[in-house]
């Protein structure tokens, strides 16, 4: 028995993912008790195996259960651009011999819930499938559930997949109207508050000089997605799935929140996948997201230095 929190990702790595586990690994309250792997950045073969591959490199203990390999309903396309086409910047890493768990990602979740039942803090950093799935085959997994962090959506429709739609949510986005509309509440760190809180390049390339094999190897697969980033969007990069993990494990670092009632539109013909936040409370449905709009900086640049750095 231990008093460290149970943590319980999904995720899709994912390079931006990659960082996050290793935030994740690094923290001394939270235990992560388990991977649920989405398809998303790239396809679930990948997913799976780069997941596989951090815990060898991190020397992290964790099992990893394979999921959903396409969206509920309708085909996606992923964002092999970005990562690269094994979406871990390409480097032609040694597999890990280790393979998933036989439980579907689904069943893990429900099976970890009820273990951890009250406590477990279920943090979503990519397309939301395999937790969809998991609330039908079991509704009352809220219930169970103590705090769900979701890395999704752009708040006031930023897109960064489309004009107006984040890719985890656009990816998706029946599974995320279904988990928005479960879940009373949830934490949602989205793509605006990612653009708001960029680590700067030159620091970044500082920290991954950590004499470390975490720092080594995230230096190699990460290199691509920074140049394509410096390329296109300035002197800071943004790492969205860090930003989320931040949140989800120091969660006073949060400078500003708001509560606001967010759904999904499943239907617009430009807009499908957007994130709509009831900004006025016009239409009297309830606060079910707190939206993160400022994390204080230097405690985030901090953890992602001490993940990076870590032995
Ligand atoms: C999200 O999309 C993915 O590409 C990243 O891993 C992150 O989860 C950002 O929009
Ligand atoms: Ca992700």
């Amino acid at each position: 028995m231990t008093d460290k929190t149970p943590l319980l990702i999904d995720t899709d790595p994912g390079v931006d993912d990659a960082l996050a586990l290793l935030m994740a690994f690094n923290d001394p309250r939270h235990r992560v008790v388990g991977l649920t792997i989405a398809a998303g950045n790239v396809g679930l073969r990948h997913t799976v195996a780069n997941a596989l591959k951090l815990c060898e490199v991190a020397g992290a203990d964790v099992p990893v259960f394979a999921g959903c390999e396409a969206p509920l309903l309708h085909p996606a396309r992923d964002a092999a651009n970005v990562h690269g086409q094994d979406g871990f910047g390409d480097v032609g890493y040694a597999p890990c011999p280790r393979t998933a768990e036989a439980e579907h990602a689904a069943l893990a979740i429900l099976r970890l819930s009820h273990q951890h039942a009250g406590r477990l803090l279920l943090v979503a950093l990519g397309p939301l499938t395999n937790v969809a799935l998991a609330l039908k085959l079991d509704p009352s997994l809220p219930q169970r559930i103590a705090r769900l962090v979701i890395m999704g959506g752009a708040v006031s429709a930023h897109g960064n997949i489309t004009a107006a739609a984040e890719f985890n949510i656009a990816f998706d986005p029946e599974a995320a109207h279904l988990v928005f509309s479960a879940f009373e509440h949830f934490d949602l760190a989205d793509w605006e508050a990612t653009i708001a809180h960029g680590l700067p390049h030159d620091e970044v390339v500082r920290w991954l000089q950590a004499d470390s094999p975490r720092a080594r190897f995230y230096e190699a697969i990460s290199r691509q997605t920074r140049e394509w980033s410096a390329d296109r969007r300035g002197d800071r990069w943004h790492s969205a799935d860090a930003l989320a993990m931040a949140y989800a494990l120091e969660p006073d670092g949060a400078l500003e929140r708001l509560e606001r009632p967010v759904a999904v539109e499943l239907d617009g013909r430009r807009t499908r996948g957007v994130t709509v936040v009831d900004w006025l409370r016009q239409e009297g449905g309830p606060d079910n997201a707190s939206l993160l709009m400022r994390y204080d900086q230097a405690r985030f640049e901090a953890l992602v230095r001490a993940a990076l750095a870590a032995g």
